[in-house]
């Protein structure tokens, strides 16, 4: 018998690396989030030599091949991309929900009524728990089946959240049989939410305070290497996350949107997105790259304060001052001091990007609008549809321009919000678009004369 072909080491690398420019690195199975020099957060840097030795046809038709269809686990939209991601993770330790590849839907009916004709949602939402946070928890949570193998003694893994992270870290480290716990800001998350976490078996601790309040508590418990941080801090979890504007390009065949709209609370998705759209440039993957507009919530908008409404190439030395948050039906984004301003900062900088607020009648409107045009809206991509609604009306997005805006949760999460609109209750607000149900007698005559209000008579034949 011939002996089987020598394995050849993985020819492809990433390390972490300081992002605030000094020379820190560090393997990617290290228990580290900062760099002990500086205190900078780390990011994740590829050996891009290594992956120019593929041309981007190649990649391109690698990532083409897998997408949707595998062999496990690359038919994840996140795993499919593996090679970009964490190139030397063993396959085995991989924890995939099949995340990613979620669908870019053209929205004709709604890009009518802003002006515009090219208008995309990439539905980051529609995943296993509901949300974007799917695509960087499988990093990170392969990442600690991969440090444990190794014999790491890592107790449990722990965020703060505004609970989408938290329904992310539960069902994942479920599905591996890893200890999760999560903190979060008592009241202040939707009931969809806080049963994820439960219902997948995590500690659920509720703690009296805010998003930055949990913030704080979680990353001083996570000083002792036992417990491993799952924030968005950890680089681990931007890398899933910057797959989503790979899916982009993708799926408009390797071609680039003018701009791409996203909502942003701790910024680590902004960050994310930039860092998808520069790599891909770097490696010859596009040609271009699109604008970036950050959607703040205006009762939580520090990046928005920081820059009001400027080009963010017009406004140098840009510091995100932290405030308290105010609280928004935005919940997810209700954040004041977001801990990935100065990656968010970089990658607007890189984009040419934008920062824009929406008010609550703003954001509650836009997601009405869009969802009569079929969508089902989650209050934090209202926010980014209302930040659209204003450029498109101030003629900064123009009609011929390709716009995709980042829908970050399924609306099903968050129906009292929805609720509330169509019944009129959200306090303080207006709801123009509402859509409430009649109540009729059971008899076809009751029926007959409900439809006739709404849709006039038939016409008699
Ligand atoms: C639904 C939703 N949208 C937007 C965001 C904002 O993402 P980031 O905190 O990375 O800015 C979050 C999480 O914080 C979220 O859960
Ligand atoms: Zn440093």
């Amino acid at each position: 018998m011939t002996a089987p072909p020598a394995t050849r080491a993985a020819p492809f690398s990433a390390t972490y690396r300081c992002g605030e420019g000094c020379d820190f690195t560090a393997p990617l199975t290290d228990v580290i989030y900062r760099c002990p020099r500086c205190q900078g957060l780390l990011e994740v840097e590829h050996d891009l030599a290594a992956l120019r030795t593929r041309s981007a046809t190649e990649w391109k038709a690698l990532f083409d091949g897998r997408f949707r269809l595998g062999p496990w686990p690359y038919g994840s939209g996140v795993w499919g991309k593996k090679e970009w991601i964490s190139p030397q993770l063993a396959d085995a330790n991989v924890v995939s929900m099949f995340e990613g590849g979620s669908p870019l839907l053209r929205v004709d009916r709604y890009a009518r009524e802003l002006g515009l004709d090219d208008v995309w949602v990439k539905e980051c939402g529609v995943t296993h728990t509901g949300s974007f946070k799917d695509l960087g928890m499988t990093v990170l949570v392969s990442a600690v089946q991969e440090m444990r193998s190794r014999g790491r003694p890592i107790r449990a893994v722990a965020c703060a959240s505004t609970g989408d992270t938290s329904a992310a870290l539960s069902a994942y480290c479920a599905a591996a049989g890893v200890p999760s716990v999560v903190l979060l800001p008592r009241g202040k998350i939707s009931t969809a939410q806080l049963v994820q976490p439960i219902a997948n078996g995590a500690l659920v601790l509720e703690l009296d305070t805010d998003f930055d309040g949990c913030m704080k508590v979680v990353q001083a418990l996570s000083e002792t290497p036992d417990i491993y941080l799952a924030n968005s801090m950890n680089s681990l979890r931007i890398e899933g996350q910057k797959t989503a504007s790979i899916e982009i390009s993708q799926q408009l065949g390797w071609t680039v949107p003018d701009w791409v709209v996203i909502p942003g609370g701790n910024l680590g998705n902004a960050s994310a997105v930039g860092k998808g759209f520069t790599m891909m440039k770097a490696l010859g993957l596009i040609d271009r790259l699109p604008r970036l507009l950050v959607a703040q919530a205006e009762h939580a908008n520090p990046l928005y304060q920081a820059t009001t409404g400027a080009g963010l190439r017009a406004v140098p030395g840009v510091a995100v001052k932290p405030m308290t948050a105010r609280r928004t039906l935005a919940s997810a984004i209700q954040i004041g001091d977001p801990v990935s301003a100065g990656r968010a900062l970089r990658s607007l900088q890189a984009l040419d990007g934008l920062v824009e607020q929406a008010s609550e009648q703003e954001l509650a409107d836009a997601a009405a609008r869009a969802d009569r045009a079929g969508l089902f809206t989650c209050p934090h991509t209202g926010v980014a549809l209302a930040a659209l609604e204003k450029l498109a009306g101030r003629g900064q997005i123009k009609k011929g321009e390709r716009v995709v805006v980042i829908s970050t949760a399924h609306g099903l999460k968050f129906s009292d919000f929805k609720v509330g609109y169509h019944d009129g209750t959200l306090p303080g607000l207006r709801s123009p678009l509402r859509n409430p149900a009649v109540r009729v007698e059971a008899s076809l005559g009751a029926v007959q004369d409900a439809i006739a209000a709404r849709h006039g008579r038939a016409a008699r034949g």
